[in-house]
């Protein structure tokens, strides 16, 4: 299913006008098609069908509460990386028995409250973070289950940015190394290892770096049930790569076919943590042209977004197809499509060809329902926009457009308390 199409002449998400859409909630704005995550999270679920498994999306990718809870009626568990994130997940419904925690930071409070709700497991990225998770839990009265994670140092062909499972990176634990933290954990009643965890990064084209990754960590798992640590779990985290503008990532079934038989015959229950591979195809970002500058050199299309809205151009380069709502039969251009912000980094595309834009034309920025809203910041004092969840013919804000009162509620003008005498 297309969740984006043009229609009779305007480009829809699943039966509604991108153009009503902006006449009522305004742009810049999120569109989001309820139907596209629900039938990725399915999609990955069905492949995976043959083995005991768990799909804990990433919250980090899209976590607006509608979203969430579109995923978690379908059966997800949801990945974490922060407090803020657990109130997400539970706010929006999630089964604490299907969160997973992962990131190199947690702090106390995160994980107190954590333990509190009860969730599956921690990831546990370093000695002194299972120490602090064991005292913690110990105060608590309560037993921190968690996983290793495991940092295979295997090469991926991404962003530097997006790299997580090298020696480089600060994730994770080297193979070598994770065996003493499960042992020592034998000893600190009030921790369980219950899995193991690798992370390796994102936008990941085939399953051959996991491949690699998972036979790095197969030894471990058999030598650990071996000393009589059984696990129970074998997350191999997210990353799976889409289709930005011709990309070729490899189908779920394909991927499917080349980790199942090797996780299968270990007995564990297989969790994984897709963000982009369920979000980003399922939304995108509509602006509205605002002027089009032509200079001897250059045409440029300054459009309303700007990338406080959308930062992945400017954070790494990324490709986003740019396609007007209207359909058109003017004569194409190439032109940069960009922001109003006062940085030259501030652009959606360069040099591309489109129709020739007007003032006033929307255009929407394709595959922006990862790590688009996720990322955003008021930069230049720009209000957040609006996010619109679309379901078949009808559509909700599912968030409203921030008001320059609320952007700076919490700003307070000084009230000069002087300290001492
Ligand atoms: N699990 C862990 C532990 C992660 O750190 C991440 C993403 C995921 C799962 C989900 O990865 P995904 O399936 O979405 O690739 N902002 C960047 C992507 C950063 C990914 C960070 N970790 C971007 O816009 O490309």
């Amino acid at each position: 299913m297309e969740a984006f199409q043009h229609k009779k002449k305007h480009l829809h998400c699943e039966d509604v006008d991108l153009a009503g859409i902006a006449a009522d909630a305004g742009t810049p704005a999120y569109v989001y098609s309820r139907t596209a995550f629900v039938t990725r999270f399915r999609e990955l679920d069905e492949v995976f069908g043959g083995i005991e498994h768990l799909i804990c999306y990433s919250a980090k990718a899209n976590g607006n509460l509608a979203v969430l809870q579109a995923l978690i009626e379908a059966g997800a568990g949801i990945d974490i990386v922060s407090g803020g994130e657990l109130y997400a997940a539970q706010r929006a419904g999630a089964d604490p028995r299907k969160i997973v925690f992962a990131g190199v930071g947690k702090t106390t409070d995160e994980i107190e409250r954590a333990l509190r709700a009860g969730i599956l497991f921690f990831t546990v990225e370093s000695g002194p973070e299972l120490d602090r998770i064991a005292a913690v839990a110990e105060r608590l009265g309560v037993v921190g289950r968690f996983a290793v994670r495991v940092n295979p140092d295997v090469e991926t062909d991404t962003h530097d940015y997006i790299t997580t499972g090298t020696s480089r990176n600060k994730f994770g634990i080297a193979v070598d190394r994770a065996r003493e933290v499960y042992v020592r954990a034998q000893d600190m009643p009030s921790v369980q290892a219950v899995g193991v965890h690798m992370h390796i990064g994102s936008q990941i084209m085939t399953p051959d770096p996991y491949v690699e990754a998972i036979r790095k960590i197969i030894p471990l798992v058999e030598e650990l049930r071996k000393a009589g640590i059984a696990l129970a779990y074998f997350d191999i985290g997210g990353g799976y790569g889409i289709r930005y503008d011709g990309e070729r990532p490899q189908a779920a079934p394909q991927f499917a076919d080349a980790i199942v038989p090797l996780v299968e015959p270990l007995g564990l229950t297989l969790v994984l943590e897709p963000g982009r591979y369920i979000a980003g195809n399922s939304g995108v970002l509509l602006a509205r042209v605002e002027y089009v500058k032509r200079t001897p050199s250059k045409t440029f299309v300054i459009v309303d977004a700007a990338m406080n809205d959308l930062i992945r151009p400017a954070l790494y380069k990324a490709v986003h197809r740019i396609v007007p709502v209207e359909n058109s039969t003017a004569k194409t251009e190439t032109v940069d499509v960009v922001g109003p912000v006062c940085e030259s980094g501030d652009f959606f595309a360069k040099g591309v060809v489109l129709p020739a834009l007007k003032e006033g034309d929307l255009v929407a920025i394709m595959s922006a329902g990862a790590y688009g809203a996720t990322m955003g910041s008021t930069y230049n004092a720009r209000p957040l926009p609006p996010e619109v969840l679309v379901s078949g013919r009808s559509y909700s804000v599912v968030r409203a457009r921030q008001t320059y009162e609320q952007m700076y509620a919490n700003n307070v003008l000084p009230s000069s308390k002087r300290v001492g005498k």
